[in-house]
C-alpha cells in the first residue's frame, strides 16, 4: 500500500492529532517566554569500541603511518570531532569492555589478547586485540578533541580492585600513589581527572548475564570503594529497549525504603539505556531500498521517545526526586544482515540521507526530554552502525549523519523551548501493519537573543512550506541552512565525498512569523534574531 499523507495534524509534543489550522502549510509555534531545561552539550556524545574497523583504522592509524595523524590518531577524525564540539567519548566498549583489562593497554608491554568480537568476524579473519590503543592513547584523543572521557569498566571478568586501580591510575594526584608514578612514567604526570565511569555494559547480556538483583549487588560492590580524587559520575548498565523488568528489578534491589524516604544503596548518577533501531533491509543493502522502507526505519527510531518516558516513569517509582538521569549511551540505526562496507569492519553499514533524517528526529526527541537525559552516545562514531565517518586507510569521508551534528550545533548548551507543531501526519504500512509518524519534526532553543529552530520534513515525496511563529517576541531577522538531496538513498562515498552536504536555505520574515520552504526529506536549522 502506498504511503499517504493524512488530513490531520500531528502534534509531536502532545503525541495526539489536532485539527489542522491552515491546510496548505505546517505551522510551528515556539514559546519563547517559557524556556525549559538547558540542552546539555552531552546529548551529542560519541561511542567508540574495539570492534571491526572502529579503533584500528577508524581512529588509530599508528605513529609511523603516512596518513596524517597526531601521535598515531587519525587527524581528520580529531579535526571533525572538534568541528562538531564532541563533548564526550565513551570507550572501550560495548561488549568489549567486559573482557578488557586496562593494564594490557599501558606501558611498553602490550600483549595480544582475545577480542570478544572475534565470534562475529567473517571466517578466517583474525580479530586479535593488539592493545596498541589503550588508556593513554584514548585520553590523548579526548584531550585533542576537547571531549570528556567516559570509561566503561569490566564487571564481567574484572574485579572491584581492578576497577578502582584504573580510577587511581587515571586520577590519583601526582606524587601520591605508585599508580600515579606509573602513569607519569608512561608519559602523563598530571592526573587525567576522568569523571565519567560506566560500571559494566549490558550486564543483562554480554556483560555477565546477570539477573537485575545480581547486577544491583555487583554494582554496589564495584562502587563501594571507588576512589574519589575527582567527583565521579557513575553510570549503571541499564536496559535494552523496553525491558522494564531490568529497570524495576535493579531499582527494587538497589534502593531501600526508610521512614525518611527511598535511599540508594550506593552512589549512582546515570542509568544507561540502549536502543538500536534494528531493521533488516529486505534487499540486504541499507543504501538501496524502495520508498516503502523509508518510513518504517524512521518510525522504529522514534520509538525511543516512549522508551525514555517508560523507563523514566519506572525509575521514578524508586527515585521520586529523579536524582538518577538517563544516559542513552548506545543508540542508532543497526541494519541487520546487511552488506558491510568491508567484511572485517563489522556492522559497517552504508549511511544514507535516511539515517541523517533518523538522527535529526532523535535529537528533537532528546531535546524534548532534556530534563531526563544527562548524555547520549551515538553507536558508533566511525566505521560501525550509525557512523558519522567512514575510513579506510588514507580515505576518510563524512556520512550524511555527521552533518546533522553540524546543523544542530547552536542547540548545544542553549535553553530548550517548547514547540507546538501542526502538520499533516504521514500514514504508512509498516512491518507491524498501519502506522503513522508526524509530518514535521521540530525542536527549539534560546541562546542570548537567538532562537534556533531545527525542522525536519520526513516525507520522501512532498515538500512543505513551514511557518514558524514566535508566541512572544518578534523576529528581527532569520537565516537558515539545510541538509538534503533529491535522492532519498543519497550517501557520501570516497569518490564523491560531498554528495550530501549542508546547503543554504531561504528564510523570510513576515510579521511575527518566519517562513521556509522545505524540500522533501530535508533537515533545516533556522536561526531567528529576536527584535
Ligand atoms: O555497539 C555494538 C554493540 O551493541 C555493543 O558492543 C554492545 O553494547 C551492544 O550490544
Amino acid at each position: 500500500m502506498p504511503n499517504r499523507i493524512t488530513r490531520r495534524a500531528f502534534n509531536a509534543s502532545a503525541a495526539a492529532f489536532l485539527p489542522l489550522a491552515h491546510a496548505a502549510d505546517s505551522q510551528l509555534e515556539v514559546r519563547v517566554a517559557e524556556p525549559g531545561p538547558d540542552i546539555t552539550p552531552m546529548l551529542y556524545g560519541h561511542f567508540i569500541e574495539h570492534l571491526g574497523g572502529v579503533i584500528y583504522d577508524g581512529v588509530w592509524v599508528g605513529r609511523a603511518s603516512k596518513i596524517p595523524n597526531v601521535d598515531g590518531i587519525r587527524k581528520a577524525f580529531i579535526d571533525d570531532l572538534k568541528r562538531i564540539k564532541a563533548p564526550v567519548l565513551r570507550w572501550p566498549g560495548g561488549c568489549f569492555a567486559d573482557s578488557y583489562h586496562w593494564r594490557d593497554g599501558i606501558g611498553g608491554r602490550r600483549p595480544k589478547t582475545y577480542n570478544f568480537w572475534q565470534r562475529s568476524m567473517p571466517k578466517g579473519v583474525d580479530a586479535t586485540e593488539p592493545n596498541t590503543f589503550g588508556t593513554h592513547e584514548f585520553l590523548k584523543l579526548c584531550e585533542l578533541v576537547g571531549a570528556e572521557p567516559y570509561l566503561a569498566g569490566n564487571v564481567n571478568s574484572g574485579t572491584p580492585q581492578e576497577f578502582a586501580d584504573w580510577v587511581s591510575y587515571c586520577n590519583a594526584p601526582q606524587g601520591t600513589l605508585t599508580l600515579a608514578a606509573e602513569r607519569a612514567a608512561n608519559g602523563h604526570t598530571a592526573p587525567y581527572n576522568v569523571r565519567y565511569w560506566g560500571v559494566g555494559n549490558e550486564s543483562w547480556g554480554c556483560g555477565g548475564n546477570f539477573k537485575p538483583e545480581e547486577y544491583a549487588a555487583a554494582y554496589a560492590r564495584f562502587v563501594a570503594q571507588f576512589p574519589t580524587y575527582t567527583a565521579p559520575y557513575l553510570i549503571a548498565a541499564g536496559p535494552s529497549s523496553g525491558d522494564l523488568n531490568w529497570t524495576r528489578g535493579f531499582f527494587e534491589a538497589f534502593t531501600r525504603k526508610t521512614p525518611q524516604g527511598v535511599r540508594q544503596r550506593a552512589p549512582m548518577h546515570g542509568w544507561a539505556l540502549h536502543y538500536y533501531t534494528f531493521y533488516r533491509p529486505p534487499g540486504g543493502r541499507s543504501d538501496k531500498f524502495p520508498p516503502e522502507q523509508w518510513y518504517p526505519v524512521l518510525a522504529l527510531g522514534m520509538r525511543i521517545e516512549k522508551l525514555i518516558q517508560d523507563h523514566w516513569a519506572a525509575m521514578g517509582e524508586y527515585d521520586p526526586q529523579h536524582r538518577v538521569k538517563l544516559v542513552i549511551d548506545e543508540w542508532g540505526v543497526w541494519y541487520r544482515d546487511d552488506a558491510v562496507v568491508k567484511p572485517s569492519y563489522l556492522f559497517s553499514h552504508y549511511i544514507t540521507l535516511r539515517d541523517a533524517v533518523h538522527t535529526a528526529l532523535n535529537f528533537d526527541i532528546f531535546h524534548r526530554h532534556a530534563d531526563k537525559i544527562a548524555m547520549t552516545n551515538v553507536a558508533q562514531t566511525v566505521n560501525c552502525i550509525h557512523s558519522l565517518f567512514r575510513a579506510d586507510g588514507p580515505k576518510f569521508v563524512r556520512t550524511p549523519a555527521y552533518y546533522v551534528y553540524e546543523l544542530y550545533l547552536p542547540h548545544m548548551g542553549a535553553r530548550s523551548l517548547p514547540v507546538q507543531s501542526q502538520a499533516a501526519g504521514i500514514s504508512f504500512t509498516g512491518q507491524g501493519g498501519e502506522a503513522a509518524i508526524p509530518g514535521l519534526s521540530a525542536s527549539a532553543s534560546l541562546h542570548g537573543r537567538t532562537v534556533t529552530v531545527t525542522l525536519t520534513n520526513p516525507s520522501h515525496s512532498s515538500p512543505q512550506q513551514v511557518s514558524v511563529r514566535l508566541a512572544s517576541g518578534s523576529p528581527r531577522g532569520a537565516r537558515a541552512k539545510m541538509l538534503t538531496h533529491p535522492d532519498m538513498q543519497a550517501a557520501n562515498t570516497f569518490e564523491a565525498p560531498d554528495e550530501v552536504r549542508i546547503q543554504p536555505l531561504n528564510a523570510t520574515v513576515s510579521g511575527d512569523r518566519v517562513l521556509v520552504s522545505l524540500p522533501k526529506h530535508a533537515i533545516a536549522a533556522l536561526q531567528i534574531e529576536l527584535a
